[in-house]
């Protein structure tokens, strides 16, 4: 079923328009931590703390098999020296693509503070006893769409979709110990580089990249 609304829609003339001037707010070697990991943290805590940004630990996640990049939204559930953690359905199309190559992408847009961070790196799935671990501190009522969901598979009707949810909150009340689904768990993304992205007048921007070198970073300043 689709609808067809009478919606304004912006003209090409208009969206070829859009265009506002980047701050004053620069990013320089020596004021950057020599981990990027550190310095990835300090950036998440301000974009968190920032009013204008939703979602600060919302970023794209791009897998890439069968020669076809795809991209979706997931949520950055932790992240530490050994790397960054999401979380979804192991049965979903992102994990299937991720079987097909490990090889990822993630990028966080922090529009708002005219920054990006762009991560290249390989994912894996965490231990049972992680994701386990990390499914226990959920809402009950997402514990319950874990399980109602068949992630990316095609669905007949939005009825169904709440039939099934409706089906797992009866056999898992409220209040009881929900288990965690068995295709649902975490992914690691061990990272291989990050590059950090700083919005700068005339078009000249900051973009500042470490790429693992053995067991230290490399910081190099790229043309933006
Ligand atoms: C802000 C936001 C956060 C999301 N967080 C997650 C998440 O943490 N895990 C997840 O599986 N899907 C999340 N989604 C939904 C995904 O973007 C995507 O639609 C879903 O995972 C199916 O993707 P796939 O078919 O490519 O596997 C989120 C979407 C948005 C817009």
């Amino acid at each position: 079923m689709t609808l067809d609304t009478p919606m304004a829609a912006m003209d090409r003339d208009e969206i070829s328009k859009m265009r506002r001037s980047y701050g004053e707010i620069g990013l320089r070697e020596s004021e950057l931590n020599s981990n990027p990991i550190s310095q990835f943290q300090l950036w998440l805590k301000e974009a968190s703390d920032n009013p204008m940004v939703v979602e600060a630990n919302a970023m794209v996640l791009a897998t890439n098999s069968e020669d076809q990049p795809t991209t979706r939204t997931v949520l950055l559930k932790d992240v530490t020296e050994a790397g960054f953690t999401f979380f979804t359905n192991y049965n979903s199309a992102k994990s299937k693509s991720i079987e097909g190559n490990s090889k990822v992408s993630l990028l966080f847009p922090w529009y708002p503070m005219e920054r990006q961070v762009k991560i290249l790196g390989s994912a894996s799935r965490i231990s049972g006893a992680d994701s386990d671990a990390y499914f226990a501190t959920r809402p009950w009522s997402s514990q319950i769409g874990a399980w109602a969901s068949d992630q990316s598979a095609p669905l007949s009707s939005r009825e169904e979709l709440e039939k099934h949810w409706a089906e797992f909150a009866t056999k898992y009340p409220e209040g009881s110990q929900v288990p965690r689904p068995p295709h649902w768990g975490g992914f690691l993304v061990i990272p291989t580089m990050i590059e950090f992205w700083q919005g700068r007048y005339s078009r000249l921007h900051d973009r500042i990249r470490y790429t693992r070198d053995a067991s230290t970073w490399k910081l190099e300043r790229f043309y933006p």
